[in-house]
């Protein structure tokens, strides 16, 4: 069952993630943004996938043997704990629950790292983007590595599990999204072979709303 979070601890936790991951200056323009969304909104995502059954990641650094990759269960209280403390609007229980899968990168009983894959639907909550997935297909709803532990090949690593995982499941496509000013993301997609197909602007205005969708050559160009 999902926890609710007190909405005043759930803001500070998301201020507190954004300012970890991305720096003060995307702290203060995202606070800023946050009091402007009852009225005003313009978020672009770009979209990328990898065909599972091509992909073949070679690291030039190996990950480091005390970590160990496997899929954490709903009956993981604690290591389920720990994700929802990384990333607070996760809802990691309720999705393991609904037939989600969790790679965790473990360090003893510690989650240095995780990859989240749903089976069902593209969801992207912040440009409200809905889509149904075909037999074979599925999405990255969110990796993250812990900030003590990034920078250390981690990131990489989970993807080439998760990879490997999904292909042996019978899975033949992954896709993800990623804000276009993650760079860390960005990067890490580039590297592990995801490739930006569409990018996806959404734009809400007083009450009106607006997808635009634009295909990859435009996406080069803005990048
Ligand atoms: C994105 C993220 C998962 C990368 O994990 P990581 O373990 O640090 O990644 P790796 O050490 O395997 O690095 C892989 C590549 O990512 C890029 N990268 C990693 N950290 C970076 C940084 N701070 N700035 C720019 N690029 C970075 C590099 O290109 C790196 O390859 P290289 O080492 O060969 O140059 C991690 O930064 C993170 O958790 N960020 C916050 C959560 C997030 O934004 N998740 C994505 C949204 S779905």
């Amino acid at each position: 069952m999902k926890r609710k979070m007190n909405p005043i601890s759930y803001l500070w936790k998301k201020c507190l993630r954004n300012y970890r991951d991305y720096g003060i200056s995307v702290f203060f323009k995202k606070a800023f943004l946050y009091l402007l969304y009852p009225l005003y909104r313009n978020q672009t995502y770009l979209i990328y996938s990898i065909d599972l059954s091509k992909h073949s990641i070679t690291q030039t650094v190996p990950p480091p043997p005390e970590y160990t990759y496997r899929f954490i269960g709903t009956h993981e209280v604690e290591l389920i704990d720990k994700i929802e403390k990384m990333e607070e609007w996760i809802g990691v229980r309720s999705k393991l629950v609904n037939g989600y899968k969790c790679l965790a990168c473990l360090k003893e009983d510690v989650v240095a790292g995780f990859n989240i894959v749903a089976f069902d639907d593209i969801d992207i909550p912040l440009i409200k983007f809905k889509k149904k997935l075909r037999d074979g297909q599925c999405f990255s709803v969110q990796i993250s590595v812990h900030p003590d532990y990034r920078s250390c090949g981690i990131g990489t690593t989970l993807r080439k599990e998760i990879f490997t995982n999904l292909r042996n499941m019978g899975y033949t496509r992954l896709y993800g999204g990623t804000q276009q000013q993650n760079d860390s993301n960005r990067r890490l997609s580039q590297k592990v072979g995801l490739r930006v197909f569409a990018s996806i602007n959404y734009r809400y205005i007083l009450g009106l709303e607006r997808h635009k969708v634009k295909r990859v050559k435009d996406v080069q160009k803005t990048a």
